[in-house]
């Protein structure tokens, strides 16, 4: 594999097998109070392969009408957000190198055929702080370029318990998943893969 580019942190195995699951215990108590949805891209309306929710004072959202945006309630039952679990908390607490805790943390969840386009993250106002990523259940083969779109790539396999940081120069730069390996974990009853992206949002105030 090529090097990662600078600014990426891939710590494979971060979460040992017991912390993973005493994480889904806490990640199904947050679908219990805000169901996963079927996101719709903006303009097109076209669906997204990964279900999602969020957890944290704001989540990430999108739609066919209003696009990629934050906003403190739930697209669909129009309840707040549940807090971020505090075993994610502390995971930030751990890594991040930034004073203040993430507002929102996106829940994917990949069935064995999703995957997810090269993007950005780049809908928060705070660059600063890094995106947090946590892979649990079936592994993927995760991409990763530079700060443009042509910029060259490199892809490697995240498992189940592995942490990407991306921070500093990487902070946006663009990333997707090309696809779910089915059925290489045993941590989802049901199979598939979750994904959890924590992030700063506002910037703090002075
Ligand atoms: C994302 O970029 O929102 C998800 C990345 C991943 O699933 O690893
Ligand atoms: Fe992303």
């Amino acid at each position: 594999m090529l090097a990662l580019p600078p600014g990426v942190r891939h710590i494979p195995g971060f979460l040992d097998r017991s912390a993973q699951e005493a994480l889904v215990e806490d990640i199904r108590a947050v679908v219990r109070a805000a169901p996963l949805y079927v996101p719709t891209m903006p303009g097109s309306g076209k669906e997204m392969s990964v279900r999602m929710t969020n957890c944290g004072t704001l989540g990430w959202v999108t739609d066919r009408e209003r696009g990629y945006r934050y906003q403190p309630t739930h697209p669909e039952t129009g309840k707040p957000w549940p807090p971020i679990p505090e075993a994610l908390l502390s995971i930030w607490r751990a890594v991040a190198d930034y004073p203040l805790p993430p507002e929102a943390c996106l829940v994917n969840f990949y069935g064995e055929t999703a995957k997810m386009g090269l993007h950005q993250d780049r809908d928060e106002a705070e660059f600063a702080a890094p995106v947090v990523s946590i892979s649990l259940g079936d592994a993927c083969l995760f991409r990763i370029g530079g700060t443009t779109r042509a910029a060259p790539t490199v892809s490697f396999r995240l498992e189940s318990g592995d942490l990407v940081v991306l921070g500093g120069e990487s902070r946006l730069s663009f990333h997707g998943v090309d696809r779910i390996y089915p059925a290489t974990s045993t941590l989802l009853k049901n199979g598939g893969r979750i994904n959890l992206t924590m992030r700063r949002v506002t910037k703090p105030v002075a």
